[in-house]
């Protein structure tokens, strides 16, 4: 698993370079919207092209799942790819965007590594070794409860507006026991912040694979926990997360449930 590991951090960095070399021109991109909200650029797809020649180069017969380039090959290995995590902050010069690439082995995620290119920080997970933030280990505290803690969410606007009552009604009730809410518009970042104490919980509906593959390892490997807010699957089939660490994880979810 460490050359997996080892081939998506180079990939990742591969990629970021390419998102930053154009960061600071995104008005001269072509800005395509592939359904409300949910815009695509050549930046993106230049990434995970640059992500996918790195995957093939050492391990031709993978299977991918890329965001822009869909499903490519099957086999028990598959590599799931988000290029550019945060279109639409990279597109408004909001700092707040990462490449994510999470590998799968017969269904379980094995290796994460989130890049986040503003800030220079690389997330990285091996499953049964650990969570780390460049060289420091991430551990949550188990103990934090709801009760004043910084939760992170996304919002319901795109096609996932159809939890928009839920929602609304989820948010009202969150913001009346936590300390504060952020939305930072990473859903790759946000796992990964809360794996590094940065934020206390998170929750958001309709998320896609490629957002959650390497930051939901990335959680669990710094101890937190992570499920699905509905009930009709596990979290990376439904989309629909909840995460934290132990105690405030089993809150949040009583809470967010009474409102479903
Ligand atoms: C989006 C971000 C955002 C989340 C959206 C995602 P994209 O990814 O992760 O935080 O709220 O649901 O689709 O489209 O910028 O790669
Ligand atoms: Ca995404
Ligand atoms: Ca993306």
């Amino acid at each position: 698993m460490q050359a997996f590991l080892n081939t998506a951090i180079k990939a990742a960095r591969d990629a970021a370079g390419v998102v930053m070399r154009y960061s600071r021109r995104v008005h001269q991109l072509d800005v395509r919207s592939k359904s409300r909200n949910e815009l695509v650029t050549q930046v993106d797809v230049m990434a995970e092209e640059l992500i996918v020649a790195n995957i093939r180069e050492r391990y031709p017969d993978h299977a991918i799942l890329g965001e822009e380039g869909g499903q490519q090959g099957h086999g028990d290995i598959v590599w799931i790819i988000d290029p550019l995590d945060g279109t639409t902050n990279y597109l408004s010069g909001f700092p707040m965007f990462a490449v994510s690439i999470g590998v799968q082995v017969k269904g379980r995620m094995e290796v994460g590594v989130v890049y986040d290119p503003n800030r220079e920080e690389l997330f990285t997970a091996l499953r049964g070794g650990g969570a780390m933030l460049d060289d420091r280990k991430l551990r949550m505290d188990p103990k934090k409860s709801l009760e004043g803690a910084l939760i992170g969410t996304g919002f319901p606007y795109r096609m996932n507006d159809k939890w928009m009552e839920q929602y609304l009604n989820q948010f009202r009730a969150v913001m009346q026991v936590a300390g504060d809410v952020r939305r930072p518009g990473s859903a790759a970042l946000d796992l990964c912040y809360l794996a590094a104490g940065r934020l206390d919980g998170f929750w958001e509906f309709g998320l896609q694979p490629w957002d959650i593959a390497a930051g939901s390892l990335i959680v669990r490997e710094a101890g937190g926990i992570i499920s699905s807010i509905t009930d009709d699957g596990d979290f990376m089939e439904t989309g629909n997360l909840i995460a934290g660490p132990l105690k405030l994880h089993g809150e949040l979810e009583k809470l967010l449930k009474e409102h479903l």
